[in-house]
């Protein structure tokens, strides 16, 4: 249920993306060691989730561990895997309860046998869930994402059951990641860098872009509703004149 909607904010996007960065300078600033920083980072997950529930968005995609973060030194890398793998199970009765289904985006299968049985695990028990559906994406890249889609349609040409002149644009879209629900409308970064990161590339083509300066783990209701009320100011004009946006009907 949608409600304390702010009078600024005339349009909530259906699906918020956003990249959680700043978990390593908030543990630095607090002198903890880095892992504590990915572990407080995990509040504004939660908390995230419950504002979209609260605010009317159905779909949130957050990008947990890129394709590039293996690239971290392996006591941090075991250390994020850790997590994801005590929170898969952790936040179940959770998710569950506020009626969140959870879906992980990316390459599984570089992941440990263990850590796969409880993504698909956590994927089954909540998959008649339908208040929010929270994606993380997880060694997840988009052109990991790109390049996975063009293989697939190349056996599918080999195998013959395809033309390479019938590939077009939805062809390549619905070998994506996922291809059930809308592109993200927003994107929101924390951490004050301002670039996309390998992120959802084809699927960020049109969103929004809102760059915050806090750090992750201080990521609030203040600043998601000033993202909203920055995305309920901006003009979406898919390719159009500003005019033939303002005059299509709603
Ligand atoms: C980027 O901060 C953050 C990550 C690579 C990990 C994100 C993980 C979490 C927020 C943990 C909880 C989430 C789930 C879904 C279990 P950084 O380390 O790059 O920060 P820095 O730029 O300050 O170094």
């Amino acid at each position: 249920m949608t409600q304390h909607i702010a009078p600024q904010i005339t349009q909530i996007p259906k699906h918020i993306a956003i990249i959680m960065d700043g978990n390593g300078r908030w543990a630095k600033r607090h002198s903890l060691p880095r892992y504590l920083g990915h572990q407080y980072g995990l509040h504004p997950v939660r908390t995230t989730v419950e504002l979209c529930a609260k605010y009317g968005v159905k779909i949130l995609t957050l990008f947990a561990f890129s394709s590039e973060n293996w690239l971290r030194p392996p006591k941090e890398v075991r250390q994020i895997m850790e997590l994801f793998f005590r929170s898969l199970k952790g936040e179940i009765r959770r998710l569950q309860k506020s009626g969140v289904r959870l879906r992980i985006i990316g390459d599984r299968t570089a992941f440990s046998q263990a850590l796969q049985e409880r993504i698909s695990q956590a994927e089954h028990t909540t998959e008649h869930n339908s208040t929010v559906l929270l994606q993380i994406a997880a060694n997840y890249g988009g052109r990991w994402d790109i390049t996975q889609a063009a293989r697939t349609l190349a056996q599918q040409v080999q195998a013959g059951t395809l033309q390479p002149e019938a590939i077009d644009e939805n062809t390549v879209a619905n070998a994506l990641a996922f291809t059930d629900c809308p592109y993200p409308d927003l994107l929101i970064r924390t951490g004050g860098e301002q670039r996309i990161s390998n992120f959802l590339l084809w699927q960020l083509a049109y969103a929004e872009l809102y760059f915050s300066d806090l750090l992750w783990p201080d990521f609030n209701e203040l600043e998601f509703i000033k993202a909203l009320e920055v995305y309920a100011s901006r003009q979406r004009r898919f390719g159009k004149t500003g005019e033939q946006t303002a005059t299509a009907p709603k």
